[in-house]
């Protein structure tokens, strides 16, 4: 459950379980008694057993001992919302994170919670995707160990500086996987995150405005965390990767989140105060794409160029071999040569 301050920023109340988890949490490790825990939160001893059990279907590990109470051993690595939120405090994105098991495509969900009034920050996650979507209408494989996800936002702005939106969730993608990882991702043009050359993570926008305004957005991103889509489709192994594969460790999805969530905050913040160029530099910084002789292709049509900057929205200019410039806002993007 959420409640708003005066600023419209969100603080997380916690349940029952949730505060048994916290508390366990804050014991780092060690034993709590069950008369401890109850005393502190203001219920049974038998209540506190109940949650106790609950979090142990959750996939806790909790050791009890008679006299000693009990004490947190392991942490299962499901994208719980209490567990994205923890270390979040007062958010914008994420203050309401709904989880599920199993999704057609969190896109779907997320958009029809946006049309249902679903708030801006609104996240939802999927441990799998049934019909996950991919640009152009592809699909995209969602196995258990990825991190899928959609996001809900509603920017009072025109709606020609969308494209920014996606620009910004790769930039927010490569920056986690820094954090987390300490890998070098690159961003190619649009929306792409790769990891030496091999593609981890795509984002896909959908927006939903009038002329010149925006109703909402849904971001979605996926990164394949724990998964290497190669091991699912041979078609991908030249050109998908996982982080686990190029960390050589599994990667908690948890912690990627949080962080992930975090890094888009602060770059939507600087978007809602129209510091577009900033979000813009920050894409260019960490391009794979500006420099490279380009082949983009679009609805059957293909054009050449050396991809040599971004316009002010995001769009991809192309400097053509008669010397000429092309805006280009849609496509996919193929390098044939560096220059
Ligand atoms: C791409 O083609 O590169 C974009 C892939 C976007 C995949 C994500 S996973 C979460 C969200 N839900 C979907 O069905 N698609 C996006």
């Amino acid at each position: 459950m959420n409640q708003r301050n005066i600023l419209g920023e969100a603080s997380v109340a916690l349940n029952a379980k949730e505060l048994v988890l916290k508390s366990l949490k804050e014991k780092d490790g060690k034993f709590v008694s069950g008369e401890k825990l109850s005393a502190e939160l203001k219920v049974t001893r038998a209540a506190v057993w109940k949650q106790i059990q609950a979090l142990r279907k959750d996939g806790y590990t909790i050791e009890s001992k008679p006299k000693l109470g009990y004490r947190l051993l392991g942490v299962p690595d499901v994208l719980f919302p209490w567990e994205i939120q923890a270390q979040r405090g007062r958010s914008l994105i994420g203050h309401s994170v709904h989880r599920f098991d199993e999704l057609d495509s969190t896109m779907d969900k997320a958009e029809e919670l946006a049309q249902a009034g679903g708030e801006e920050g609104l996240v939802v996650v999927a441990e799998t995707q049934k019909r996950g979507k991919g640009r152009m209408g592809r699909m995209w494989l969602s196995p258990q160990g990825g991190v899928w996800l959609s996001i809900i936002l509603r920017p009072k702005i025109h709606p020609r500086y969308a494209p920014i939106l996606s620009l910004m969730a790769a930039v927010a993608v490569a920056r986690a996987i820094w954090r987390v990882c300490h890998l070098e991702a690159k961003l190619k043009w649009p929306n792409d995150v790769l990891l030496e050359g091999r593609k981890v993570s795509g984002i896909l926008t959908k927006i939903n405005a009038e002329t010149d305004l925006i109703n909402y957005v849904i971001v979605g991103v996926g990164v394949n965390v724990n998964v290497n889509p190669a091991s699912l489709d041979p078609r991908l192994r030249e050109a998908a990767t996982c982080l686990k594969d190029e960390a050589g460790r599994e990667i908690s999805r948890t912690t990627f989140v949080q962080v992930l969530l975090e890094e888009k905050e602060k770059l939507y913040r600087l978007f809602l105060r129209r510091d577009f160029t900033a979000i813009l530099n920050a894409w260019k910084r960490l391009s794979d794409t500006l420099g490279r002789w380009v082949r983009v292709e679009f609805q059957g049509e293909a054009v050449e160029g050396e991809a040599v900057d971004l316009d002010g929205t995001g769009g991809l200019l192309l400097k053509l071999a008669d010397g000429s410039l092309r805006q280009v806002l849609a496509g996919d993007v193929k390098v044939l040569r560096n220059r």
